[in-house]
Parts: structure tokens; C-alpha cells; sequence
């Protein structure tokens, strides 16, 4: 039987955290062997929300160096960056004529974003991205897209993409040319930012990097947000509104109810649970850093296992061309 086409992305923004870990690359790994995966850097997405491109190709290759250095293996599933394959683009100009200008309008996720950076103004590039997502998932006939809730209705967008081709456009013998794609959201979506804020990012710096080593992982954690009314040892916690409990819960599973029962009794202090929590992230990661490290080293080889991918995905990318192409009798 044909295995499932998973097409993933994520916008290229240099070092991944540990929460881009736990709300996406890790289960992007899990679904490896079950699945045909594609891999998208999604470079031009970036331009989006800064025109500053000083740090896209770095920062592409620190992404690809992360991912590889979690699990996911470039000889199955392609790693690729979206600029690289001029599809994309074509592709994405033929679905901008698919929906209009009001239902982008209304995209919940473009609103959030323009609250969130206070954005007087919104370009016809940003307004039009999740036409170039819902390209980015139809060239390679992506059936599953793994995502996290801000971006489901960029997959609906996508969906109804894919159906209005589909109704006016066919293959040979009326064959469907698009699958209408499914989000398939991801189930620990979220991990709290060290701030207690309840997503880690980059631009909040609150964050723990994949790379960061113990040591910095445990000066990062002694700041982070915890019970405001356990003051001190002896004091009585609530586990249920402390940030590092959630920590505990993702990586130190077998000690979960030792931990909350002294956070709540007061016998544990929260400088003792905290260096106990960072010393489990640091070594559920030490050999995704020591991976991570060798790819380090070796920036040439990483960018040869991307023009290895690309090479793929063009080729995957250039046969729907050709049927998008026929099918619209445009040469
Ligand atoms: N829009 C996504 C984000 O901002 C990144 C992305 C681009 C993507 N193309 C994609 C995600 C295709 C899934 C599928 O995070």
C-alpha cells in the first residue's frame, strides 16, 4: 500500500527551541517510518513579517542542523528549502485566483498577527501567505499537514484551495490533479515560555534552546515563573500554576507525583526542583546536542543534505506542475 504524504514546514528562524520540539519535530519524527514526509523551510514565509534577509540562510541551516540532530533522517524524508524550488511560486500565483481577497481577510491567524506586531498595515504578500502555504502542501499532494492550532486555518484555506481547482480543472480521464489535505494537530501543542507566558518564542526571550547546554539550562530555569506564593522551602505550593511543573510533566514523568506532593507539602523548595528539572531536560537532549555538534562542525554537509532534498523535491514539485499545467491547457 502507497504510504500517507505528510508535507511539514516551519519558518526558518535560526535555533529552535525546546518547545518547537515538544509542539511539532517531535512528532514529526514519530511519523516517519508510517509516512512519506516532506520537510519545508519555509524561507519566503519569512518575509512576511521582517524584509530583513541577513539571517535567512543561516538561519535555515541552524533549523535543517536542529532537525536532523532530533531524528528526522534526510535520506527518507526530504528537507528542503521552499526558495530553492521555483514551483512554489508558480504554483502559487495559479491559486491566488482561486480565493478572494475577503475570505484571506478573515483568516484569524493574519488578525492575531497584525494585533500581536501592532501592524499598521498589511502587505498583499502577507495578506496572500496561506496561498503560498496552500502551495507549498499541493505541489507535493500533501494528505496530512502537522500543525499547531494558529495554523488550522491555513489548512482550510488550503482545503478550499484544493477544491475549487479540483471542481474546474482535471487530469486525464476527469482524474483528480489535488487530495484535499487534513490538519493533523498536534497533541502537546504548547509549552510554557520560562516567563510563565504560554508559548515559548524567540521574540519574548523565554526560551530554551535544543543547543543550550546544562549549564545554561539551569541559569535560564532559576529565573523562571513559579507558585508567586511559595516563597521559600517550607512553603506550600499549587504544582497546578507553576511552569516548572509543567516541565517535570514533559520530562521527568516517573517522578511527577513525588514532585508534586513535596511542592504541595512544602518539603521540596522550588531551587532544588528546579535544578532537578533542568537537569532532565539536559539529558533528554545531550544526544541531540552531541549529533547536533558534529553537523555543527560540518556546515558543508548540511548543505549538501538540503540540495540533495531539493533536488527531490523539484522533481516531485515539477511533475504536478505538469499536470496543474495540462490540465489548464497552459502549454
Ligand atoms: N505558515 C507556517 C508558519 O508560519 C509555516 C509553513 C509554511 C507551513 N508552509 C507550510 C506549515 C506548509 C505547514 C505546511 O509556521
Amino acid at each position: 500500500m502507497n504510504k500517507k504524504i505528510i508535507l511539514s514546514g516551519m519558518r526558518p528562524t535560526g535555533k529552535l527551541h525546546i518547545g518547537h520540539f515538544t509542539g511539532a519535530l517531535e512528532n514529526w519524527v514519530a511519523l516517519q517510518g508510517e509516512y512519506l514526509n516532506y520537510h519545508l523551510i519555509a524561507d519566503y514565509h519569512t518575509l512576511t513579517t521582517s524584509l530583513d534577509t541577513s539571517m535567512v540562510f543561516e538561519d535555515s541551516v541552524e533549523m535543517a542542523i536542529d532537525w536532523i540532530a532530533c531524528g528526522i533522517n534526510p535520506d527518507k524524508s526530504p528537507v528542503f528549502r521552499q526558495s530553492q524550488i521555483k514551483q512554489h511560486t508558480e504554483l502559487f500565483l495559479i491559486l491566488s485566483m482561486l480565493i478572494t481577497k475577503a475570505r484571506l481577510e478573515k483568516n484569524p491567524t493574519l488578525k492575531e498577527q497584525i494585533r500581536d506586531m501592532n501592524l499598521q498595515s498589511v502587505t498583499y504578500g502577507h495578506l496572500g501567505y496561506p496561498v503560498l502555504q496552500a502551495a507549498d502542501i499541493l505541489l507535493y499532494k500533501g494528505e496530512l499537514v502537522p500543525v499547531g492550532e494558529d495554523q488550522v486555518p491555513h489548512v482550510e484555506i488550503t482545503r478550499q484551495i484544493a477544491g475549487v481547482f479540483n471542481e474546474r480543472y482535471t487530469g486525464i480521464n476527469g482524474k483528480l490533479i489535488f487530495p484535499v489535505p487534513e490538519p493533523m494537530i498536534t497533541k502537546f501543542a504548547r509549552l510554557p515560555g520560562l516567563d510563565g507566558k504560554a508559548k515559548m518564542s524567540k521574540s519574548l526571550d523565554n526560551t530554551i534552546l535544543i543547543s543550550d547546554n546544562e549549564c545554561n539550562i539551569k541559569a535560564k530555569i532559576k529565573k523562571a515563573y513559579t507558585d508567586p506564593n511559595k516563597l521559600r522551602k517550607g512553603d506550600k505550593g499549587n504544582p497546578d500554576i507553576c511552569l516548572v511543573y509543567t516541565y517535570h510533566k514533559k520530562f521527568n514523568e516517573p517522578e511527577l507525583s513525588q514532585i508534586r506532593d513535596g511542592c504541595a507539602s512544602g518539603t521540596l523548595g522550588c531551587f532544588d526542583c528546579k535544578m532537578n528539572v533542568a537537569s532532565k531536560i539536559s539529558d533528554y537532549f545531550l544526544p541531540v546536542r552531541e549529533k547536533r555538534l558534529i553537523l555543527e562542525n560540518n556546515k558543508n554537509h548540511v548543505l549538501e543534505i538540503l540540495i540533495e532534498g531539493e533536488k527531490k523535491a523539484r522533481v516531485i514539485a515539477e511533475n504536478t506542475m505538469k499536470e496543474v499545467r495540462e490540465s489548464m491547457k497552459l502549454g
